[in-house]
């Protein structure tokens, strides 16, 4: 029985368990795989034609024979069988059940493990150039968001402290540069995701008289990796890549926070879109930024599967080991994950409502602009130091007395320092303090400005 059912089974005296066949089974989540299988079967087999390998006729027979089995799974014709091993296993005996003998030439000077190396591949630069896609949009997204929103001033923030106000577009724009890095890590990444493995066949490659190029050609990979035993044990892309939807988890969720603590009632800065938050089942009065927080939270799992993928390999002898086919569902959880991710926050995005008036009224308080007091101290020529120390008592006197900078008079500003003239005044507006930062990437208007000339032109 066992020889008849596992291709493999030569060797083999009895059955493999019940329960072993279950636990080793990769079908119920790498047949996601299919088309990438069945696309690198079909070069394959071109290739096997080609150097006389196999037969042209039977080099046809399996083509048309994967195919009829691509447009079943497709249509969800195809009888899966859970005691499949693999979608490679099950694509191949279904192939034979079809075609009979010439599918048992498929398989001809390749493994499994260069196969699930070659597919891996290929899912992943494709899903790669969709995620670059998804990347795209939104950086559009917070480009639109800061032009309609150009002008708009709040207070920026370190330590969740008010710091000095900035321009909302800029603000916006910081997310821009985030996620501009990003796409080029993606694209980076697709550079090595981008090389084609099949022919290390086991992990020392065939004696037999296959065209690797020629396979590369058809799948339209510009290299074929150059070192066999690396080619069937290499995952770093895998790594990599996760690596980088963390990274981006990470700019969305942090872009997320802001909208979190910027929603409610104590800052007021946003509110989010009714079809994009939730309401409680107790509470009447409650709208909830699920999608943000779930996003939040969905970063983290993210990062474990990047965790998950550098644990799986870091005590691997070489070459192929099975712990491999662990890296699948990862990537596969991390790829979903990532892609819903960036679709729903670039919807979300342009359903935001920012309130100025909170906004700017919060610029205005918190002493936000005592630097611009210290530095209209320094254009007077005392030394920095001096000048923040001066600042920072007038600070203490404006709380000491429940007033903001702007309520002092001139006479007040002289008691810390006699060299205060009335020009002071304009530099305390939030507008001003905005304005006097042009700094190249500082955030001026003209600065701000140019930074989206320069997106827009590229
Ligand atoms: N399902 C396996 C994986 O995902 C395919 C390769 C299996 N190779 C083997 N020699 N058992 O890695």
């Amino acid at each position: 029985m066992q020889k008849k059912e596992k291709p493999w089974g030569g060797r083999f005296s009895e059955p493999t368990d019940g329960e072993v066949e279950a636990f080793t089974s990769s079908l119920h989540f790498d047949r996601r795989l299919y088309r990438y299988d069945i696309e690198g079967s079909i070069a394959h087999a071109r290739m096997l034609a080609k150097q006389g390998i196999i037969t042209r006729a039977e080099a046809t027979a399996i083509i048309a024979g994967l195919a009829t089995i691509r447009g079943e799974i497709e249509t969800g014709a195809f009888p899966f069988n859970p005691g499949d091993e693999d979608i490679h296993m099950a694509v191949e005996k279904a192939l034979t059940d079809r075609i009979g003998e010439a599918g048992g030439k498929l398989h001809t000077g390749r493994s499994r493990n260069d196969q699930i190396a070659l597919d891996i591949r290929l899912y992943l630069r494709d899903e790669i150039g969709r995620v670059i896609g998804l990347v795209a949009e939104l950086k559009a997204g917070f480009v639109a968001l800061a032009k309609k929103e150009f002008g708009v001033i709040l207070p920026g923030y370190t330590h969740l402290q008010k710091a000095q106000p900035v321009l909302l577009a800029h603000y916006l724009l910081a997310f821009w540069e985030m996620l501009d890095r990003d796409e080029s890590r993606l694209r980076d990444c697709l550079t090595r995701v981008n090389v084609m493995p099949l022919g290390a066949a086991a992990l020392a490659g065939t004696g037999l008289p296959i065209d690797r190029r020629y396979v590369a050609r058809l799948l339209k990979f510009p290299h074929v990796t150059a070192n066999s035993m690396d080619s069937v044990s290499d995952r770093d892309y895998i790594a990599e890549f996760v690596f980088t939807a963390s990274l981006i988890m990470m700019h969305l969720s942090r872009f997320c926070e802001d909208l979190i603590i910027w929603s409610t009632d104590e800052f007021g800065y946003v509110e989010i879109a009714d079809a994009y938050t939730t309401g409680s089942s107790i509470m009447p009065q409650k709208k909830n930024p699920d999608v943000a927080e779930l996003i939040r939270g969905k970063t983290g799992r993210v990062y474990g599967h990047l965790v998950a993928l550098l644990t799986i390999l870091k005590g691997l002898p070489m070459t192929y080991n099975r712990d491999l086919q662990e890296d699948k569902e990862p990537l596969f959880d991390a790829v979903d994950t990532l892609r819903a991710s960036l679709k729903i926050i670039t919807s979300m995005l342009c359903r935001l409502s920012f309130s100025r008036a909170r906004m700017e009224a919060g610029a205005a308080s918190g002493f936000s602009t005592a630097t611009d007091v210290a530095e209209y101290l320094v254009t007077k020529a005392v030394p920095f130091r001096e000048a923040h120390g001066i600042a920072g008592r007038i600070v203490a006197y404006c709380i000491e007395r429940d007033k903001a900078l702007t309520d002092l008079s001139l006479k007040e500003f002289r008691r810390f320092y006699p060299g205060f003239g009335k020009d002071l005044f304009v530099r305390l507006t939030v507008r001003q303090s905005v304005n006097s930062r042009r700094v190249p990437g500082g955030t001026a208007e003209a600065m701000v400005r140019r930074r989206i000339a320069e997106i827009e032109r590229r």
